[in-house]
């Protein structure tokens, strides 16, 4: 036997190994202790190995390991009911699926083929996903040759002209890899009418806002405009694969029963896991301990070395001047054990941690970050 197996190098990876993690902290196989600060990207919204959701998953396991969609079972039940209570008003359906990508391609699906129509406006700096239709929605080389849709890509803020051959518009509330760029003032309400005058959709990509990471259940509340579609995944499971689709009930009704489907979407598992982090959104003071999270952030700003701070709740931005790249700030809270992440603008840093981090977190991030100014760590470029 001559065979050799290596995996696909598509990630750039830190140095060393991860040997366990633990709510907030991450055990590295040289026995370093690192304060995660990115919450692996969005997923762990309970932070690692939370006790509770181990424990749905394990009960779950023993009663009803899988099951095919063909059929019903009452995990389905615990979980509709609990995300029920974190929806705006309104009548609501919900699509499962297993990322965030497959949750975005169903709610371009579902537009295009209830208004008949073929265009798609997206904006520049956006990220959707990775398969054809989200590449295709996604600023940046997509890897495919060609869009399955026509397409417009905008500035970010500006207002498209919207006529009837538009389907759909589609947006990250807060575009998080742009550099956690927040919308304009009244950009989204401007949308919300554009989109009404010519019956297009609009379009939530709540992959990462949603799940209650910006102190609201989802930024559609936050920012008080409801879209006609939105899509969630990452931490609507606290750590299992699982996509959501939410459609208003009237827009769904021009949809097609059977346009969508999946083998593994909205397993027993992921909905038990989902369920755990539904019921961990509905207490208030989680909430209200997010959007602390989020104030204790923003006076960052108030650091020698840092220009301003971005985002909101838990889905943070920190933008420092023009002598500090977020790569050597990165680099110098690594070597002071704490985990952060970049994005594909060079001067900010990007937190999305667990939502039930430790105010106490965010001091120790402000000392780490004083001391790599104050020892000229960062900012000698
Ligand atoms: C805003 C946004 N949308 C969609 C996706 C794609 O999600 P997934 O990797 O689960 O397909 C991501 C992933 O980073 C994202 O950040």
């Amino acid at each position: 036997m001559n065979s050799s197996l290596t995996e696909f190098p598509a990630y750039h990876r830190l140095p060393g190994s991860l040997l366990r993690a633990d709510a907030h902290t991450l055990e590295w196989s040289d026995g370093r202790q690192v304060l995660d600060l990115y919450g692996g990207h969005c997923v762990n919204t309970l932070g690692a190995a939370h006790p509770g959701l181990g424990q749905a998953l394990n009960r779950q396991w023993q009663q009803l390991s899988f099951a095919t969609n063909l059929v019903d079972h009452s995990t389905r039940e615990a979980f509709l009911t609990a995300w029920r209570a974190l929806l705006p008003d309104g009548d609501w359906q919900i699509f499962l699926s297993n990322s965030g990508a497959e949750a975005n391609e169903n709610i371009l699906k579902m537009a295009l083929s209830a208004t008949g129509r073929s265009k798609v406006l997206c904006f520049q700096g956006a990220f959707h996903g990775r398969t054809a239709a989200t590449a295709a929605v996604s600023d940046g080389q997509s890897g495919f040759p060609c869009s399955p849709f026509e397409l417009e890509r905008h500035p970010w803020g500006c207002i498209p002209d919207i006529d009837s051959s538009v389907a759909a518009v589609i947006l990250e509330p807060i575009q998080s890899l742009a550099g956690v760029q927040e919308p304009p003032a009244d950009f989204l309400q401007g949308l919300r009418q554009a989109c009404d005058r010519h019956g297009a959709w609009l379009l939530f990509d709540e992959v990462q806002t949603g799940s209650g990471r910006l102190g609201q259940p989802w930024a559609a509340q936050y920012f008080e405009v409801m879209p006609d579609a939105w899509s969630t995944a990452k931490g609507c499971a606290g750590g299992l694969p699982l996509g959501m689709s939410l459609v208003s009930a009237a827009q769904a009704s021009k949809v097609p029963a059977g346009l969508c489907g999946s083998t593994f979407g909205g397993s027993p598992l992921a909905l038990a896991a989902s369920t755990v982090v539904a019921e961990y959104l509905s207490h208030q003071k989680n909430l209200l301990h997010v959007r602390e999270l989020g104030t204790a952030f923003h006076k960052l700003a108030q650091l020698e070395g840092v220009h301003s701070v971005r985002g909101a709740g838990a889905l943070i931005g920190i933008c420092f001047e023009d002598s500090i790249t977020a790569r050597e700030a990165q680099q110098a809270l690594w070597q002071r054990q704490i985990l952060t992440g970049l994005c594909r603008d060079p001067q900010v840093l990007r937190l999305c941690p667990a939502l039930n981090l430790p105010l106490a977190a965010v001091h120790t991030l402000r000392t780490a970050l004083e001391e790599c100014v104050t020892s000229h760590q960062v900012g000698l470029s």
